[in-house]
């Protein structure tokens, strides 16, 4: 029962991004991955959510293996994820971007004909009120109307994070949610996370800010030129001499 890659290895012109790299986070687990810039964190992500397609090694969900499958199966298999920038459209309103998260199976079914006109209109407005319940929860406008474009930067990592969330997956893959945000929003940013794994989900959590990596997560895994060069509790991860010299001179480490 997790979400895992194996042996994957993945390579752009010369340069190895990643070599034989074997990571999986289970039901309920917040894993930490940390590395330096250009480690490869990223890379991994597109690996396991299907953006890009390793050379070898395979990806795995539950005992099956997902590697073939493009990134819109594995949303539909319960697999979430944000983009280190985020991906909105800031015309849109908050609460028409939330509501993009759902999950496509839902969202197919309220299209289809084979609804009766009454049953998809109620459906519809389930799905609005769920986004209204995660935009309160996230605290992310007084308005779930008004435009997502007047949201802080903060917010709108929130915003992906609660999109994400909307799709109701079982495994939850954010990356850098928390660059540039300000103390508040962390907070908030901390306990969905937390939250979304006391709820059973898997958390597979990229950051630069080891310190707040290692505060919320179970277990961490560090990558350093493609590689995993540590894995394991965080107080032993970031404590790892080869964690610690591929972090000397990275300014924003402690950020
Ligand atoms: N599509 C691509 N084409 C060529 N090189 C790439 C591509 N994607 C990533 N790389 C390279 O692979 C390496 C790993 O990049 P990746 O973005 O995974 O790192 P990262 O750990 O996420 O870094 P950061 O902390 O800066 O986000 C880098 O050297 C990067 O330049
Ligand atoms: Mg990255």
């Amino acid at each position: 029962m997790t979400l895992s890659a194996t042996g994957v290895s993945i390579r752009f012109g010369g340069l190895v991004a990643l070599n034989n790299v074997a990571v999986s986070v289970s039901p309920g687990e917040i894993l930490g991955l940390v590395g330096p810039n250009g480690a490869g964190k990223t890379t991994l992500f597109n690996c396991l959510t299907g953006v890009s397609k390793p050379q070898a090694g395979k990806v795995q969900l539950e005992g099956r293996d997902i590697s073939r499958l493009s990134l819109a199966d594995r949303v539909r298999l319960g697999i979430g994820r944000t983009f280190q920038t985020p991906r909105l459209d800031l015309g849109s309103s908050v609460a028409d971007a939330v509501m993009l998260g759902f999950n496509p199976r839902l969202r197919q079914s309220i299209v289809s004909a084979c609804l009766p006109f009454s049953k998809a209109r109620r459906t519809e407005d389930d799905l609005s009120s769920r986004a209204r319940q995660l935009i309160a929860e996230f605290q992310l406008t007084a308005d779930p109307d008004s435009s997502a474009g007047e949201l802080s930067l903060g917010h709108l990592r929130l915003l992906e994070v609660a999109r994400a969330l909307a799709s109701e997956p079982r495994y939850l893959l954010l990356d850098e949610p928390a660059a540039g945000i300000d103390d508040v929003d962390r907070d908030l940013l901390a306990d969905a996370i937390r939250n979304a794994a006391a709820r059973g989900l898997g958390v597979l959590l990229v950051e630069h800010n080891v310190g707040f990596v290692a505060e919320l997560s179970h277990r961490m895994v560090a990558l350093v030129s493609g590689e995993v060069v540590a894995e394991g509790k965080p107080a032993y991860v970031v404590a790892d001499p080869q964690v610690v010299a591929a972090y000397l001179g990275v300014h924003h480490v402690a950020a």
